[in-house]
């Protein structure tokens, strides 16, 4: 355990580049797993939750080594080449590792593991393995479906049609993943739109895949045993760690900086519209394309905010981002109303529970609702509380966010799970102003 204390910053001012994308990373060895030859990618996370999925990728075959500049260079094994794991695959933290990995081995002839830390282990894993043993996998594990649970991939799996009845673009990957290794053609229907990270580095790769609209929801459609050549990839920085240091911006007064490429995919982008709403200074600049994927600078400055109703149908493109919205609403002039967040019960935490009695904690008023929270902003936060973040990187970060602004420092117990997504974090907050230590 790790023990970080955060004290009121400096005016944050500079220019830095965050890690790059936890989603895209993921999707981007998998893939390179899955095509012949050898696929470079430079910009990877290397944060613990995408180690996971290397050493998950290796273990079934991939030869992932790095090159001189930092780049990372996986030979892969092609769609249907994956060997059976000599042990479980440890995913750690990883619920996008797990769910994905979960997908892709589901329909090879082989018996997987899968094992995690002890919130991985809480998390619902009915969501893929429900859908999945339609392709005619079966799931080895507790009742409820938790981790530690064994795959036994299917010889012949037929292809699905699938409505995903949440709104999770992990649900929706395991099953594209899944129809790689599938004759014939595999159909995900969603309603509610999700990041489309997997579909861009299908497109990338050269997969087959349709995308149509069918009565108000998206119909995805790929043909299966492609036959995939390996790709380069360029991953942009995440924009799920930019709102950390964004947000400390727009909280500590005389702050200007500029966040460098940094993606901008519109199913990822919920906060900085939320925000932009609530009045903040906010500006995508030098906008491009990378490998599919729109990137831009973003610069932010301080100034107030006014809490608004965040609207509901804005949840999937910034579901991640509600701890560190919350953190800026508590300085906002007003009430702010986040609704329709009831994935946040079943994240690394129970991301609203931690948030209102975090918060609370250090003085704010919060009312908590099943399905979301509202927070009354103020001129000032008093601070001065010791945070448990429950094994949630999120939850760590947003709070030593807080800590920069409120009048009395705010500790947390782990720092270490911070690793997960955002190496670095530390050392990045404190070149731009932040006071983040041991002993801050
Ligand atoms: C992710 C999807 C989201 C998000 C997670 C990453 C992905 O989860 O919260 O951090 O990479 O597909 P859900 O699919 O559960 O919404």
């Amino acid at each position: 355990m790790t023990h970080l204390m955060s004290t009121k910053a400096r005016p944050l001012l500079g220019e830095v580049t965050v890690p790059g994308d936890k989603s895209i990373s993921h999707r981007a060895l998998i893939m390179a797993t899955m095509a012949i030859g050898q696929s470079r990618i430079s910009g990877l996370l290397e944060g613990e939750d995408v180690i996971n999925t290397a050493r998950a990728m290796s273990a079934m075959g991939a030869d992932i080594s790095h090159a001189a500049n930092g780049d990372w260079l996986v030979h892969g094994v092609g769609v249907g080449g994956l060997c059976q794991p000599e042990t479980a695959l440890d995913m750690g933290n990883s619920g996008t590792g797990a769910r994905l990995i979960i997908g892709l081995v589901s329909t090879s002839p082989m018996n997987t593991t899968f094992i995690g830390d002890r919130s991985l282990s809480s998390r619902p894993m009915r969501r893929v393995t429900e859908p999945l043993t339609k392709f005619g996998a079966e799931f080895h594990g507790a009742d409820d479906m938790t981790l530690p649970l064994t795959v036994s991939g299917i010889v012949d799996p037929c292809p699905i049609d699938y409505q995903v009845p949440v709104a999770s673009a992990q649900v929706k990957s395991a099953i594209l993943l899944a129809a790689l290794n599938t004759p014939g053609k595999t159909t995900v229907i969603e309603t509610t739109p999700t990041r489309d990270h997997t579909e861009r580095l299908f497109r990338h790769f050269e997969v087959p895949i349709e995308i149509t609209a069918r009565q108000g929801a998206t119909a995805i459609t790929v043909t299966g045993h492609p036959e995939l050549v390996a790709h380069d990839m360029t991953i942009p920085a995440d924009p799920s760690s930019a709102a950390f240091p964004v947000i400390a911006a727009i909280i500590t007064p005389g702050s200007d900086i500029t966040l460098k490429n940094i993606g901008i995919n519109p199913a990822r982008t919920g906060l900085y519209s939320t925000l932009k709403d609530m009045g903040a200074d906010i500006h995508f600049i030098n906008q491009r394309l990378e490998c599919g994927e729109a990137v831009a600078d973003i610069r932010v400055k301080h100034g107030p905010l006014r809490g608004i109703t965040v609207p509901e149908d804005r949840a999937a493109s910034m579901i991640d981002e509600y701890p560190v919205l919350a953190v800026a609403a508590s300085f906002a002039d007003g009430d702010s109303v986040m609704r329709g967040i009831g994935e946040l019960l079943v994240k690394e935490s129970d991301r609203i529970a931690a948030m209102v009695a975090g918060l609370r904690a250090c003085g704010v008023l919060v009312s908590e609702h099943d399905d979301g929270m509202t927070i009354t902003g103020q001129t000032t936060v008093t601070g001065g509380a010791k945070i448990t973040p429950s094994l949630d990187h999120r939850i760590a970060m947003s709070f030593l966010i807080l800590g920069m602004a409120t009048d009395r420092p705010v500790e947390i117990d782990d720092g270490r799970v911070i690793e997960t997504s955002f190496p670095g974090f530390t050392t990045l907050m404190n070149e731009l102003g932040a006071k983040i230590g041991a002993n801050a």
